[in-house]
């Protein structure tokens, strides 16, 4: 009886050993992404709010359609934060409101800077630590924030030329991985995720 006491004593400490430890680089990122993406989310909705009082609706859209994706990441991070076992502090998401043209160039620089910056690096973190799901739902992230960055170029573009005609009209959100379509210009199959296009949440 002793043996076996001293067995199960000496593989519970054996196993403890072998534990991973954890991934906690892509823990950290994951928070900083959730924080990301809904003060994006939030904020772009109160631009949309902006744009409508301004009289420019296609861009009023463009920034529903965004807020919409950018709810779809950070969910999607949340679940994977949720997963590794970790939860997410509270906080309170921070922003100005200002014209419809500064705010547009607001939206420019922080897709861009999640573009070229933030989710590369979250990325190499993740697939280092080999967290399989974090690479797949920053992928997502990533690969929508490149497609908001070009739609925010256009309608900033637009706004200075007065050519807001020339802007989408509507948008479709893919409600798995927030992928972010031209209404006029959909996919049969979310190109990211595969979802079909019938599940798409139309803006
Ligand atoms: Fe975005
Ligand atoms: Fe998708």
């Amino acid at each position: 009886m002793k043996n076996i006491f001293v067995f199960a004593l000496v593989s519970l400490i054996a196993l403890s050993g072998c534990k991973q430890s954890k991934p906690e680089k892509t823990i950290e990122n994951l928070k900083a992404g959730i924080k990301g993406e809904t003060t994006a989310s939030v904020k772009y909705a109160a631009f949309a709010q902006k744009a409508r009082a301004e009289g420019s609706e296609a861009i009023a859209k463009l920034f529903e359609a965004a807020s919409k994706a950018e709810s779809i990441h950070a969910a999607n991070h949340k679940k994977v934060l949720e997963e590794l076992g970790e939860k997410m502090e509270d906080f309170k998401p921070e922003f100005d409101v200002k014209t419809t043209a500064e705010n547009l160039q607001t939206a420019i620089d922080g897709e861009t800077y999640e573009v070229s910056t933030m989710y590369p690096r979250f990325l190499a973190d993740a697939k280092a630590e080999k967290v399989d799901k974090a690479v797949k739902s920053f992928t997502w992230a990533f690969d929508t924030e490149k497609k908001h960055q070009r739609f925010y170029t256009k309608a900033l573009e637009a706004l200075k030329t007065n050519t807001q005609n020339t802007l989408p009209t509507g948008y479709a959100i893919c409600p798995v991985c927030g992928n972010t379509y031209d209404l006029a210009n959909v996919d049969s199959k979310c190109a990211f995720c595969q979802t079909k296009k019938e599940k798409f949440v139309n803006i």
